[in-house]
């Protein structure tokens, strides 16, 4: 049985391994109202404490739209008092960066504004060659709100990303692959069969050991050279501690395959 019910996002459990999560508000292009944002973040919450799921995909419903960002109707009216508060819709997309498992986004059509800034907190971002990837905040009066300024520099380098901020145009799958915006691009069919496939191969993985992993990684994005290379040799360092690290090597060096404990 699926424990995970929600009204507008649906979630696959697959291979007992991999959470597929799909946004499910296709009449609205899959934006994301308050109550999408809210079950996104509680479901990622639930999955991270879920010792039998290894990896989240998360996608769009049908291959229009991942996600088009806030929705605009329900954000017209809101005053700044009330963005201010702990919770809001754009809070709760934010606070997806505390998931600790690995989240590959599968991307067919639209990833605009808050959508781009989702699949951008996401580790890894396999595109469909239909997708679109912008951050059109400025067309409407405001900037991005979920880590879109900060997060697509550092993909795609200053003079595009402030091309793409500052007049709010879209790039395509292709410019967004040669700008390093997305791992690779595939076509429309083959999104999420790409997303789940190296879903599965880090899920045959350690989690213990993939979690460092990330934590890793990420780390890079918020420290200087020195700072992230000496995180990274403690965290090295510190898999020797770990039963899966001497499990992983011993495996390697007696031709078997290694029965990782997550220990
Ligand atoms: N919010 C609310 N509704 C949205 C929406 C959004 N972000 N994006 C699309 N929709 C709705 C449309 O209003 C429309 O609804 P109705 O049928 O009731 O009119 C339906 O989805 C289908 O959309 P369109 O008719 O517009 O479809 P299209 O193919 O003509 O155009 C599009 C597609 C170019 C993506 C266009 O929908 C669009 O520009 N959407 C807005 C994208 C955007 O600006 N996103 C940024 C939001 S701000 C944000 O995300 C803040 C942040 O930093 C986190």
């Amino acid at each position: 049985t699926n424990k995970y019910k929600f009204e507008t996002i649906l979630v696959n459990i697959i291979d007992d391994s991999i959470a597929l999560v799909t946004f499910n508000r296709p009449k609205a292009l899959n934006s994301f109202n308050y109550q999408m944002g809210k079950e996104l973040l509680d479901c990622c919450r639930l999955l991270d404490k879920d010792d039998n799921v290894k990896c989240i995909v998360l996608t769009g419903s049908g291959t229009k739209s991942f996600a088009c960002g806030a929705d605009i109707k329900e954000m017209a009216n809101h005053d700044m008092a009330y963005m201010m508060k702990k919770g809001h819709l754009i809070d709760n997309l934010c606070d997806l960066r505390e998931i600790e498992k690995p989240i590959i986004a599968a991307v067919n059509g639209y990833a605009l504004g808050g959508g781009c800034e989702v699949a951008m907190i996401c580790d890894i971002i396999v595109a469909g060659e239909n997708a679109v990837f912008g951050q059109p905040e400025t067309k409407i009066g405001t900037i991005p709100g979920a880590g879109g300024s900060q997060r697509l520099i550092r993909a795609v380098g200053k003079s595009k990303a402030m091309e793409m901020i500052l007049t709010g145009n879209p790039i395509d799958a292709q410019q967004a692959l040669q700008f390093g915006l997305v791992s690779c691009v595939v076509p429309i069919d083959k999104t999420i069969e790409t997303a789940l496939k190296m879903a599965k191969q880090i899920a045959s993985l350690s989690p213990i050991i993939i979690k460092l992993a990330k934590v890793t990684v990420n780390n890079a994005q918020e420290s200087n050279l020195t700072e992230g290379l000496n995180i990274e040799r403690r965290i090295f360092h510190s898999t020797f501690a770990l039963k899966d690290r001497s499990e992983g090597m011993n495996s390697f060096a007696n031709k078997r395959k290694p029965n990782w404990t997550n220990n």
